[in-house]
């Protein structure tokens, strides 16, 4: 792979945009923008009139979203069958065909400030009617950028609140908007190998690139098989079913895989993006065209810029999938230490030889830990000896209850059926928010053993995403608009809460408290790191520091540039501070 090393775009940032748009704002101020957007049920929400006007520019009838369990109350909603709904609720790639379904169920719910929550749930027997809650109740079906253009200018002329979705993974809920108008990406699945691109705009002398082209809904199952089939592979989501989308908001929140200390992160492989902007032009954004943009999609996250068409990826050589995993209960805490150190010990080395995967330590109840790495090209015997040190004091500690594996699988296709697309395992379709944080490498070198006893006195199970270190260390941090802490990362540490449908805010708002204080423990190792946006919490006491570090201040100012009167506005995304919490109104 090539590492982009080039610190021009900052530079460039630095002496041509921020000062003049700063100075271009304070003018123009942000004055003459109405204060509040048009939301569902206001007086100046479009008429039926305009809609249908709008309808006549698309390639698609308008969609009415509605969260899926509503075909389970036919009363006071549109029919559907619910005994579709009932068997496919927890299968990601059906979720991800449903406009107005979310992957995590509670970001289809709106939760007033005085508590009441205006939600849709399965069950029906709790008796709560079914709400539209934080469904966009009007979509675009986009299927080209002219569809996406009209529905952006339409949007704007309305001052509406716009929402883009693509397969609703998100854990922030920046995919959903209570009473907002929404451009759904899901059916843009154009794909296109090319042998030898060249970025449009680049010099003649620009040696080729090989890569793939991805439409913006495409989703990572549909990558995979179809890079399979020219004997490549992607870097990409690994989660079961595959249902994570490709080249939408994980690409531009950092995009994690278990291959990216061979090969970098998502924004790492990037070669192109195809967007239009607010003011609904189609730009190309790559290293020779809109360079400060091209930097800023590259970590700034989705729904901030603009709306993403395509994005063009490089690929690399198939190879084959070398395997190590530990599947144990811990007998005593003294065991979990021991092993828990040895595993934290070995890590810097393993993730610079280009190992990556995924742990899972659960100290809540019966104690166990359970994890898988995977590296490209590595032999079976190469596998045993990287994990001798660890497989030994696994094996005396854990008393020979541990299971461990070495493996190796031909193809990056065969390591991905085998373990992610098993029926009946799910990820989603539950109610979860997420708390995460990096773990810079330093630490794990400095004090294994600390490491180890803190992630042992989570009050949770935690889980450890190792998609750092190596290639992705290599990479100048002002390269990408990607947060800086990733660089020095070697792993993101997350944990997680959930609840039962149907229960009270008060209910939720413990959840969330557990949350920050579990946060503040592994905050104890990781003072000045940072989070990943795509996995973390709506209530970071600093989102500015924790997503996009010291790059936060370029952010926005190429968000001022592209986006001056704030058409895109998410949660915790760059410029959402100067709006209030539903995002409808600027503070
Ligand atoms: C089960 C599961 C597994 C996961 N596995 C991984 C993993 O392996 N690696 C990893 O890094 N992350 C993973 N994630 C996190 C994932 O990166 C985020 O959920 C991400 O937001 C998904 O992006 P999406 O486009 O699919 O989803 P959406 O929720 O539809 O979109 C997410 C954000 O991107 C914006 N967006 C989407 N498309 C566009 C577009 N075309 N133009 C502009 N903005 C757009 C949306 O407005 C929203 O702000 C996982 C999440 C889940 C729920
Ligand atoms: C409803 O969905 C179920 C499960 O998919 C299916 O078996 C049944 O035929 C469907 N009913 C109707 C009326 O379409
Ligand atoms: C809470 O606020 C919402 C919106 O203003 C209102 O519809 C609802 O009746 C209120 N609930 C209570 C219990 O006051
Ligand atoms: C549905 O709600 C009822 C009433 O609260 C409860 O008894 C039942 O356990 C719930 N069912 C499921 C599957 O959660
Ligand atoms: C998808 O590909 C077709 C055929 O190459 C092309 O005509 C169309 O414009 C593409 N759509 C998008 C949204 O890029
Ligand atoms: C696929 O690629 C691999 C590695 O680059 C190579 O060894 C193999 O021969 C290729 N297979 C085919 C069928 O082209
Ligand atoms: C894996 O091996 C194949 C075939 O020799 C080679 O083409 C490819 O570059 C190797 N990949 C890595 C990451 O080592
Ligand atoms: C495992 O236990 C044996 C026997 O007690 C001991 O000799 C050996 O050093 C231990 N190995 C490790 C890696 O702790």
């Amino acid at each position: 792979m090539v590492i982009l090393t080039s610190s021009q775009p900052m530079l460039w940032l630095r002496q041509h945009l921020v000062l003049p748009f700063l100075l271009y704002t304070s003018l123009l101020g942000g004055a003459e923008q109405p204060k509040c957007r048009c939301l569902y049920g206001d007086p100046c929400w479009p008429t039926q009139n305009e809609f249908t006007n709008l309808a006549n520019q698309l390639s698609q009838p308008l969609l009415r979203p509605v969260p899926p369990p509503s075909a389970c109350y036919p009363t006071n909603m549109p029919s559907g069958n619910c005994s579709e709904v009932v068997a496919h609720y927890t299968d990601g790639n059906w979720r991800a065909d449903q406009p107005g379904a979310m992957q995590n169920t509670n970001f289809e719910s709106f939760v007033f400030l005085n508590g009441t929550i205006d939600a849709c749930y399965l069950n029906v027997s709790l008796n709560i009617p079914c709400e539209q809650g934080n469904v966009p109740p009007v979509s675009v079906d986009v299927r080209s950028a002219e569809d996406v253009q009209a529905a952006v200018v339409f949007a704007k002329r309305h001052n509406l609140r716009l929402v883009v979705k693509n397969t609703g993974h998100d854990y922030l809920g920046r995919s959903a908007g209570r009473g907002a108008f929404m451009i759904w990406t899901h059916h843009l699945k154009n794909m296109s190998y090319d042998a030898s691109f060249t970025p449009s705009g680049a010099p003649r002398r620009h040696s080729a690139v090989e890569v793939v082209t991805l439409g913006a809904g495409v989703q990572w199952h549909e990558a995979y098989t179809f890079v399979s089939q020219q004997n490549r592979t992607i870097v990409g989501g690994i989660s079961q079913g595959g249902s994570v989308g490709a080249a939408g908001g994980w690409v531009m929140g950092a995009g994690h895989s278990a291959f990216s200390p061979t090969f970098g992160l998502g924004v790492d492989n990037v070669v192109q993006f195809t967007l239009v902007l607010a003011d609904g032009t189609y730009v190309t954004a790559n290293a020779f065209q809109n360079v400060d943009l091209f930097w800023a999609l590259r970590g700034g996250g989705g729904g901030t810029y603009g709306v993403v068409i395509s994005t063009t990826y490089r690929v690399h050589p198939a190879f084959s999938v070398g395997l190590a995993a530990i599947s144990t209960n811990f007998p005593s805490y003294a065991a979990a230490l021991a092993v828990v150190t040895e595993w934290t010990k070995l890590h810097p080395t393993i993730s610079d030889a280009g190992w990556g995967g995924y742990t899972y330590i659960n100290q809540v109840g019966q104690a166990d830990f359970q994890m898988m790495f995977v590296s490209p090209n590595v032999s079976i015997e190469e596998a045993t000896a990287t994990f001798k040190p660890l497989f030994d004091i696994v094996g005396n500690a854990t008393e020979g209850q541990a299971v461990a594996v070495v493996r190796s699988y031909p193809t990056f296709l065969d390591w991905y059926t085998a373990f992610f697309t098993l029926p009946g395992q799910s990820q989603v379709g539950g109610r979860v928010e997420l708390a995460s944080r990096l773990l810079p490498k330093a630490i794990t070198m400095q004090d294994p053993e600390k490491v180890a006893k803190i992630l042992l006195s989570l009050k949770a199970g935690v889980g450890i995403n190792s998609v750092g270190g190596g290639a992705v260390s290599k990479v100048d941090p002002s390269s990408t608009g990607l947060n800086p802490s990733w660089r020095k990362a070697l792993a993101e540490v997350y944990i997680s809460e959930t609840w039962e449908e149907g229960v009270s805010a008060a209910t939720i708002a413990q959840a969330r408290e557990r949350l920050k204080q579990n946060t503040d423990v592994i905050d104890k190792l990781t003072t000045d790191s940072g989070s990943y946006l795509n996995e973390g919490s709506l209530y970071e006491k600093d989102f500015k520091k924790s997503y996009f570090g010291s790059h936060y201040v370029d952010l926005k100012g190429v968000k001022k540039k592209y986006d001056p009167t704030s058409l895109f506005v998410v949660a915790s995304g760059v410029g959402s501070e100067y709006w209030d919490e539903e995002l409808k109104c600027r503070l």
